[in-house]
């Protein structure tokens, strides 16, 4: 009796060692058939084991040994971290990691290693939309096999009161992708955008892609931002816990608290050395913070970029690439949601990206892909290649440098307000093909009482398009003695799919919406 008792106590001691004690392992999400960060950064490896031993880590390609690192546990933490010295995309590679303490040796190995460009993907529904719920599907599903250069990692959805240093959890560790993990049930994994996005890029850079999934449907930003980020917006704590607005089901309905995604599910994973990240997200802000979007979102880019340089040893860019989403579709006839604004704000209210306030960014419009039949409700266009595609040129512009892609839609650079006659010459900056054009997409402010910074006070009036000449359209509204304010595409659902009134012609990229009000002093009159 009393020696069973004895093992039990044995049992539950080692399953308490299990939890809390150092066993020499590697961080949640190292794994065999992974991506590491190729040069000119270093790749980051990370794991835990006993204090005071001295851990090794051997890259290998074959038989053949190219670097070995030796590293110390001391302190208290049982973390260790090593830098690989810089490679040059390829593989496959193999890594051996050996822990020696005292008079013990530990192995552990990782297979099927590849250096190439890692990306990170986080945001809501929309990111999480996988490879199954789109148009085409079943092509899209059966060409995963031509990638095998892409691998994939899908982290669990996990929330956290504080930051974790690792992932509790993974939904889909590191991958070659198939059919079968591209498009594993509805609003899982693989992301959609995130894929589509990494096979774009790998198919014009040829070496391999490593896309890293982190998202949750139906989350605020608020939510995947640190303290340090929501502070600069002023704000500090929420109550509210759930968000119910799309409540087709648990995963498109996430956690609306502040920072608990960012502590559960990016936090983990800013050790690991990155080429830059993407991000579908906003949906749910229409209905929260909205007015601060244009705050809190930067601030997130910013505080990652911070936050990834700080946690990689100085290793992924201070300022990486960040890509984006601006908003899509979702109530064709509701003239009052936020949508625009988010658009708006998503910009840090310039309209375009990158700008001063959002350096290194690339966004993809995507108000003209509605999808009003779409099975996941109309807030889940099903049109996920086009989007992936139109980020995917501003990553080559952006990120990748290319210096001669077109990767932004046309957007006005002049502004000539001719009182008198009633109109406004908008001069792009860039030949325009115009296709499409309504009656109501842009509308004028008139008189001299503009809100500004009470926007619903305002009361805008459709315009006439009256010409398009090259790059200038000129915009009419008959009798307004002043006109104090102009925008475009300000609206939920502004056009049909792919049939907004004005396209780049270089590659068919459409004009973002704007706002611009015209101060009185600032105006050019012409028979003054
Ligand atoms: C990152 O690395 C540091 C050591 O440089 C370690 O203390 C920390 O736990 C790691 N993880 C995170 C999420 O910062
Ligand atoms: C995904 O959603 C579609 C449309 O609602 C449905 O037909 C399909 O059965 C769902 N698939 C899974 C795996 O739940
Ligand atoms: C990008 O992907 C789209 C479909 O998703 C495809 O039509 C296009 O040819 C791809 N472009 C490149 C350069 O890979
Ligand atoms: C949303 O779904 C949850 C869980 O299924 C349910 O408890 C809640 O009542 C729903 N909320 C709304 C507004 O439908
Ligand atoms: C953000 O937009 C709101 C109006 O929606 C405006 O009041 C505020 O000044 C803007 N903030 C920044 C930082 O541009
Ligand atoms: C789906 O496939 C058809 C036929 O190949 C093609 O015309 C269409 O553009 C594809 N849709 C998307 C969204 O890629
Ligand atoms: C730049 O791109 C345009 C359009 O794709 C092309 O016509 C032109 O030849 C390119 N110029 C250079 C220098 O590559
Ligand atoms: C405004 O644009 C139209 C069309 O390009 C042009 O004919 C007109 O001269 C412009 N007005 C002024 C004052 O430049």
């Amino acid at each position: 009796m009393e020696l069973l008792q004895g093992r039990w106590i044995l049992l539950l001691l080692c399953l308490v060692c299990v939890v809390e004690c150092n066993t020499f392992r590697f961080a949640s999400y190292y794994a065999s058939s992974m991506v590491l960060q190729q040069k000119p950064s270093q790749a980051v490896i990370w794991g835990y084991g006993e204090v005071g031993a001295t851990v090794t880590v051997s890259l290998f390609k074959g038989p053949e040994i190219i670097s070995k690192k030796i590293v110390d546990l001391n302190g208290e933490t049982g973390v260790w971290k090593i830098l690989l010295d810089p490679m040059e995309h390829g593989g496959p590679y193999w890594i051996l990691a050996q822990q020696y303490f005292q008079e013990d040796v530990t192995k552990l190995e990782l297979h099927d290693l590849l250096f190439g460009d890692v990306w990170l993907c986080g945001g809501q529904s929309n990111m999480e939309m996988t490879v199954s719920q789109i148009f085409n599907a079943t092509e899209e599903l059966a060409k995963a096999v031509d990638y095998p250069n892409i691998r994939i990692l899908t982290a669990a959805l996990e929330m956290s009161e504080s930051e974790l240093d690792d992932l509790r959890k993974i939904d889909l560790q590191w991958s070659v992708p198939t059919a079968e993990n591209l498009g594993n049930g509805n609003f899982s994994y693989f992301s959609a955008v995130c894929w589509l996005f990494g096979r774009n890029l790998s198919r014009k850079l040829k070496y391999p892609i490593g896309l890293v999934e982190s998202s949750w449907g139906g989350t605020p930003v608020e939510a995947w931002s640190s303290n340090r980020a929501l502070k600069k917006c002023g704000l500090s704590e929420s109550k509210r816990k759930y968000c119910y607005r799309y409540n087709f089901s648990r995963k498109v309905s996430g956690p609306c608290t502040y920072s608990v995604l960012w502590n559960a599910m990016i936090h983990p994973l800013l050790n690991m050395t990155i080429k830059g990240a993407i991000w579908y997200q906003g949906e749910h802000n229409t209905d929260m913070n909205t007015d601060l979007y244009n705050c809190t979102f930067p601030s997130l880019i910013e505080d990652w970029r911070l936050s990834f340089y700080e946690g990689s040893n100085g290793q992924t860019d201070r300022h990486f690439p960040f890509g984006f989403v601006q908003l899509s579709t979702y109530m064709k006839f509701d003239k009052k949601d936020k949508y625009p604004d988010i658009r708006w704000h998503q910009t840090a209210d310039y309209g375009y990206v990158p700008n001063p306030k959002m350096i290194n960014t690339f966004m993809a419009v995507a108000m003209d892909l509605g999808d009003e039949t779409s099975p996941y409700g109309s807030v889940h266009p099903r049109d996920k290649q086009t989007v992936a595609y139109r980020l995917y040129l501003g990553a080559r512009a952006v990120a990748y440098g290319s210096k001669n892609i077109s990767f932004q839609g046309p957007f006005p650079a002049k502004f000539e307000v001719f009182d008198k006659e009633s109109y406004i010459n908008i001069t792009y900056n860039q030949k325009l093909l115009i296709t499409h054009l309504s009656d109501t997409i842009f509308e004028v402010l008139c008189g001299e009482s503009v809100y500004e910074y009470e926007p619903e006070l305002n009361s805008w009036l459709a315009a006439t398009v009256m010409s398009v000449d090259s790059n200038v359209v000129t915009v009419y509204y008959k009798g307004c003695s002043q006109i104090s304010g102009l925008r475009y595409a300000w609206e939920d659902w502004p056009c049909e799919y792919k049939k907004c009134p004005i396209y780049s012609i270089q590659r068919h990229l459409p004009a973002p919406l704007f706002v611009k009000y015209f101060p009185k002093q600032k105006k050019v009159r012409l028979h003054n």
